[in-house]
């Protein structure tokens, strides 16, 4: 071979499984699940029944719908010793640190859920309970580090209404959860559902494809989120945006700092591995962003200050260039805060979203039969070397 070869690493265009469930065009910027545009899941259908879609690979009928919204009211309890796992942190401790952990801890209470051969109404009970204990586990994390009372599920709510009930309710009083409130969450929650095989579904297939059981191999996919790269973007963006905010919002200065490649900043909510077009996701965002704070008449500066380094980078050549566009967390942490969550818990939220999406890949991993996940490499280090003690010999 002559000349320089200039490998890629990482994973970037790497083809690593054959997946029904989520199709991307980065390109045209389109993104469906199960063969349904997002657009339309986000305007006409729940997270509920987008999940039950993803998982199961069509949209359910009343019946089938009814069926699993009952059959999850039935394993919204967590174990109460889990309890001391809660009272174990301390209360600064980031959320996403103890989702992964309490996630992976659901296994030491449903042994049943390590058998790798389970039959395929065991898996499928196991991922009920997962579904049905993750807005508990969320509620709970963010009670606790309130200081707060935890609120119990209830199981005469939806899905999306249990969850902020268990979240923004109090023991004293029942709260009425406002319908905006409740239409925004389950309209962010089926954004965030799936996108094929992202950093995070990838760990998910890869942990468990060694037959490791399901609630590890979430908890792995949790840890993976957590990075600022991936979901914890939506935390990132918004410490971001204050920073503007508190430096006089000049957002020309902080573009040019994005574009100097001396400079460590970088324009979170910007870029995508896939998308070199508009994030679908954040279109749809950016346009909730607007009606669910007028309707809740919040006027929130950073929005503005968003939408102006939004305007300054797609009119900049290095983001032109570089394909670098909004994606999905760029705007999703401003419609979180009005909705009342405190920025450490963004990330999180975007974990109960991806839930059923990971579930899904997990799921059709193994109905594939794939095997366990082992990848080469490229040797680079010393070849033959002799070994010298340290005394020369
Ligand atoms: C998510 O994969 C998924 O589907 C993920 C996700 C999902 O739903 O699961 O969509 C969720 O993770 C969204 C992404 C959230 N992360 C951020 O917003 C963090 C900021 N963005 C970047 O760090 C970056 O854009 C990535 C990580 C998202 C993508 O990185 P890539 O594809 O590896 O691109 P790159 O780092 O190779 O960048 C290409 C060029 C580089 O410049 P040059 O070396 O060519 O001069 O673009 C530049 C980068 O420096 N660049 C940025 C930038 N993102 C890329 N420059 C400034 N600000 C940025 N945000």
């Amino acid at each position: 071979l002559t000349g320089h070869i200039t490998l890629d690493f990482g994973y970037k265009n790497t083809g690593s499984t054959k997946s029904a469930i989520t199709f991307l065009d980065g390109e045209e910027g389109i993104l469906k699940y199960r063969g349904y545009s997002i657009e339309e899941l986000a305007e006409k259908s729940t997270f509920l029944e987008v999940s039950y879609l993803l998982i199961y690979g069509n949209l359910p009928t009343q019946t089938e719908l009814d069926n699993f919204q009952t059959l999850i009211s039935r394993h919204t309890l967590i174990h109460e010793d889990m309890k001391k796992f809660f009272d174990g942190y301390p209360s600064k401790s980031h959320p996403m640190g103890q989702l992964s952990a309490l996630v992976c801890s659901l296994s030491a209470f449903y042994p049943e859920s390590l058998v790798a051969e389970q039959t395929k109404e065991e898996q499928e009970l196991t991922m009920i309970k997962l579904l049905a204990k993750m807005p508990t586990i969320v509620s709970w994390i963010y009670k606790k580090s309130l200081g707060h009372p935890l609120i119990y599920p209830r199981n005469n709510f939806d899905y999306v209404t249990n969850f902020l009930n268990m979240t923004f309710g109090q023991r004293t009083e029942d709260v009425t959860i406002d319908p905006v409130v409740v239409s925004a969450m389950n309209t962010l929650l089926i954004l965030h559902a799936d996108h094929e095989q992202n950093c995070s579904a990838s760990t998910v297939r890869m942990v468990g494809s060694s037959d490791c059981n399901l609630f590890a191999s979430i908890s792995a996919g949790i840890s993976a989120l957590w990075g600022p790269l991936h979901g914890g973007a939506n935390q990132a963006v918004i410490e971001m945006l204050e920073l503007i905010k508190a430096d006089g919002g000049d957002t020309e200065k902080w573009i040019n700092k994005a574009k100097d490649k001396n400079d460590p900043f970088r324009m979170m909510g910007f870029g995508h591995r896939v998308y070199k077009n508009f994030d679908p996701r954040a279109k749809i965002i950016k346009k909730a962003c607007d009606d669910v704070l007028e309707k809740l008449g919040i006027n929130d500066p950073i929005l503005s200050i968003a939408k102006r380094l939004e305007e300054a980078a797609l009119s900049d050549p290095y983001f032109i260039e570089r394909k670098l566009y909004p994606n999905v967390d760029f705007y999703s942490g401003i419609i979180y805060r009005a909705l009342g969550f405190p920025t450490d818990m963004f990330t999180v939220l975007f974990a109960l979203g991806r839930l059923p999406g990971w579930i899904a890949q997990w799921k059709e991993m193994h109905e594939n039969k794939e095997p366990i996940g082992r990848p080469r490499q490229i040797y680079t280090g010393h070849t033959n070397r002799k070994y010298v003690d340290v005394n020369g010999r």
